[in-house]
């Protein structure tokens, strides 16, 4: 059959406030044209995030009524632990909470001035934890990546010949690990391929050092490899997380994407040594290393989360529901990236609204432009968020690509909540030249996308 269905019944349910055209007019214009400092129930279908944003099930809400909430040793823990264990395999289970918390103890515990750690891209948050060490974080994208119309099927996959020569030329006493990010989130949401893990692991494995992966998305990026990779298949999305996780010497992850959690981080590795200096760095920042700043109930939760998370029919109704809304974009000519990935379609701003100067702000006047016709959220991934002053030169300097991002919260809305988001997004591309550009009003210095305000153009 054509039409697939969300694979969960709907028992509780939050109202959506209606608003009209003229009522988003002056909630934007009162906001600064920053569509982050809306109010949410100014917003009618969220696609800001997939993160922290996940419906919980009847399973996970009826765990957390029987936590332990003891402040040491909780039963909660032992549970969470022994999920965990069960399908990443490394010795030590460090819970914390959220993923940036995560990169934070291990940049913290592990790196010092000077390092280099090498990526297929750094999350912003991941960067900005390596270099506040003093290291440096290096992305090493497959050329595929940088082209938002090639079909390539694992544009998230590291460049591993480049790895090998920077290693080489950095010297591998400065390299203390390597990162992948799954699902590729800077780029499009773009999976990496198990052979490019295994490749990615020889390297570093040559050179001794560690691989580590920040897996906010392992889940989906393993149904992606099982749709995509020769071979896989008929291999369960559960042993394809395995057989990447048996890669790897650790993982840190954010648990409110693919974890299906409000809140939540972990990190999970192999070496003693290592476990110790995060606990101790734990034990300042976050809580004691059995609960890592988590209530008993979140643990609970999220240990349900971990086998939910990976069923093969909510994976599939997934991605099938994201390509379909990536896919009616594209037929109408909306110019999106491609392939779809899984948490979000991704839409060239430049492309879109070419009527308009970088300095115009092409992906982020689209996101405030959308948000007035229809009342759908949006994150710009672009010239806002990354754009910065070149020092040298006095001059901005714009990013390699300007995206407006469509994040889907998982199991929030409906098939019809996307098929309108869609619409929307598909009239404005018939009027696109109504789309008014924006400049900066105020611009800080750092987290541009979250204070700064604008006003139109002319
Ligand atoms: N790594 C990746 C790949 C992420 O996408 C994020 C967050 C983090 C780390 C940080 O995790 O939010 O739990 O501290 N991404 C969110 C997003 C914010 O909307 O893409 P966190």
């Amino acid at each position: 059959m054509k039409t697939f269905i969300e694979p969960f019944r709907i028992r509780m349910i939050e109202p959506i406030h209606m608003s009209t055209r003229e009522q988003r007019e002056a909630f934007i214009r009162d906001a600064g044209y920053n569509p982050f400092l809306l109010k949410a129930e100014q917003v009618l279908i969220d696609l800001v995030t997939d993160s922290g944003t996940s419906a919980l099930s009847t399973r996970q809400w009826s765990a957390m009524l029987g936590a332990d909430e003891s402040f040491t040793g909780s039963r909660s823990f032992y549970r969470f632990r022994e999920a965990v264990q069960r399908l990443f395999g490394h010795r030590h289970v460090i819970p914390c909470h959220q993923g940036r918390a995560a990169e934070h103890l291990i940049a913290r515990a592990i790196l010092k001035p000077g390092d280099v750690v090498f990526a297929n891209t750094h999350f912003a948050t991941t960067r900005a934890n390596v270099e506040e060490t003093g290291a440096e974080g290096r992305d090493l994208p497959i050329r595929e990546a940088l082209d938002p119309a090639n079909l390539f099927p694992f544009k998230g996959n590291i460049d591993v010949e480049v790895l090998e020569r920077e290693i080489r030329e950095v010297g591998a006493a400065r390299v203390p690990f390597v990162i992948i990010t799954v699902t590729d989130n800077s780029r499009g949401g773009q999976p990496v391929s198990l052979a490019n893990l295994r490749a990615a692991r020889d390297v570093c494995a040559r050179h001794g050092i560690p691989l580590l992966l920040d897996a906010a998305r392992f889940a989906e990026n393993a149904y992606l490899i099982k749709l995509r990779e020769d071979g896989m298949g008929d291999v369960q999305p559960r042993d394809i997380a395995r057989a990447m996780f048996a890669l790897t010497d650790g993982i840190f992850m954010s648990l409110k994407k693919d974890g299906l959690g409000n809140s939540g981080g972990l990190i999970s590795v192999n070496s003693d040594e290592w476990a110790e200096k995060i606990k101790v760095r734990l034990l300042a920042t976050e809580g004691i290393p059995t609960a890592g700043g988590l209530a008993g109930r979140d643990l609970e939760s999220l240990t349900v989360a971990l086998d939910e998370m990976l069923d093969e029919d909510y994976l599939a109704y997934r991605i099938a529901s994201t390509r379909r809304m990536g896919e009616q974009l594209a037929a109408a000519g909306v110019p999106v990236v491609q392939p779809f990935g899984a948490h979000a379609v991704y839409v060239n701003g430049r492309a879109f609204c070419d009527h308009l100067t970088d300095e115009q702000l092409p992906a982020w006047s689209l996101s405030a432009a959308l948000y007035v016709h229809a009342g759908v959220r949006s994150w710009e991934t672009g010239n806002v968020m990354q754009g910065r002053i070149d020092p040298s030169t006095g001059q901005w300097r714009w990013p390699a690509l300007d995206l407006l991002r469509l994040a889907i919260p998982r199991r929030v809305y409906t098939q019809a909540h996307l098929d309108y988001a869609a619409e929307a997004l598909i009239e404005l591309f018939a009027i696109r030249t109504s789309v008014k550009g924006l400049r900066f009003v105020y611009r800080p210095a750092e987290l541009a996308q979250f204070v700064a305000t604008f006003a139109p153009v002319g």
